[in-house]
C-alpha cells in the first residue's frame, strides 16, 4: 500500500467541482481511508468517481490526461482543480516503483502517447492503435503494470467483456500478491467481486460509505434484473407510459 488517505482539509464553497455533493461531503467529513490494496469506488453516473480518480491522480504526480508519471502530453485541459486542494497522505516509507493513471476517456491519446515515446515495447509489442480496445487494455495490464504499482483506473470495464474483466480480476489480484495498490472507479459487478477489496460507495447525498459485495447497488440491481430481466423490463415500460 502507498496511499493510506486523502483529505479535502480547505476548499472553495462553489463553482465546479467543490459544489458536487461528493467534493462537499468529503470536505465536510473526514476524508477517504484506503483500508486494503484494493479499493473500488461505486456510485451511480455523475456521483462523481471520474472527478475524485482524476483529483487523486493529478494529486500523486500523473499526468491528469493518464498514463504513468512520465507521460506529459496535454491535449485539452479538463482536469478540475480538486487535485491541488487534495491531501494525500502516504504510507511512510512506501513509495510506488511504478504505475499508471487510466482515465475512462482518453485512451486513445495514451496510445499515440506511447507510439510516439517509442516504448510499444513494454506494451506488448503491438501499437495499441493496432489492437481492439480490450486487447489494448489488457496488453497495459499483462505488460506495463508490473508488481509494486499504484494504479489508478476508472471504468476500466468500458473496453472489457465479461471474460476481459475476469482476467483482469485475475490480473489484479497477481499485482496485489505483488505489493501493488489499485484504486478503481467501476459500475461492473464482476470487478467488484475483486478479492481483498473495499468497496466505497458514494450515495444519492453525496456521502461516501463502505458497502458489502451483495449490498453495492450495481450488484444488486444486476442480480434483480437477471433474476427475471422480461419482470423488470415490464415494470420499467409500463412506468414509462
Ligand atoms: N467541467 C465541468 N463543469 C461542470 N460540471 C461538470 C464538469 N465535468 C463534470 N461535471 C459534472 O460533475 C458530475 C460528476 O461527474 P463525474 O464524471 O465525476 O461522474 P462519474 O461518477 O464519473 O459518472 P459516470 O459513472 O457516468 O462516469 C456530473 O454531474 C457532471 O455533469
Ligand atoms: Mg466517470
Amino acid at each position: 500500500m502507498f496511499l493510506a488517505e486523502i483529505r479535502l482539509d480547505v476548499a472553495p464553497d462553489e463553482g465546479h467541482p467543490f459544489d458536487l455533493p461528493v467534493v462537499r461531503a468529503l470536505r465536510d467529513g473526514r476524508g477517504l481511508r484506503f483500508r486494503t490494496p484494493v479499493t473500488l469506488l461505486a456510485g451511480d453516473n455523475g456521483s462523481g468517481k471520474s472527478t475524485l480518480i482524476e483529483a487523486i491522480a493529478v494529486a500523486a504526480g500523473f499526468n491528469p490526461e493518464g498514463g504513468t508519471t512520465a507521460f506529459r502530453f496535454a491535449t485539452r485541459a479538463t482536469e478540475s482543480s480538486l487535485g491541488e486542494h487534495l491531501t494525500l497522505s502516504r504510507v511512510a516509507g512506501r513509495k510506488p516503483r511504478t504505475g499508471f493513471f487510466l482515465r475512462a476517456e482518453s485512451f486513445y491519446n495514451v496510445a499515440t502517447e506511447i507510439e510516439q515515446l517509442g516504448v510499444v515495447g513494454s506494451y506488448g509489442g503491438v501499437s495499441p492503435h493496432e489492437r481492439s480496445h480490450g486487447e489494448s487494455f489488457l496488453d497495459l495490464a499483462v505488460h506495463r503494470f508490473g508488481p509494486g504499482g499504484l494504479y489508478l483506473l476508472d471504468e476500466p470495464e468500458a473496453a472489457l467483456s465479461v471474460n476481459g474483466c475476469l482476467a483482469l480480476l485475475v490480473r489484479i489480484a497477481e499485482l496485489v500478491a505483488q505489493g501493488s495498490q489499485f484504486v478503481i472507479a467501476t459500475h461492473s459487478p464482476v470487478l467488484l467481486a475483486c478479492p481483498e477489496a473495499t468497496i466505497l460507495e458514494i450515495g444519492g447525498d453525496g456521502r461516501i460509505g463502505e458497502v458489502d459485495y451483495d449490498r453495492a447497488e450495481a450488484v444488486a440491481l444486476t442480480r434483480t434484473f437477471l433474476a427475471d430481466p422480461q419482470r423488470m423490463l415490464r415494470r420499467l415500460l409500463q412506468d414509462d407510459r
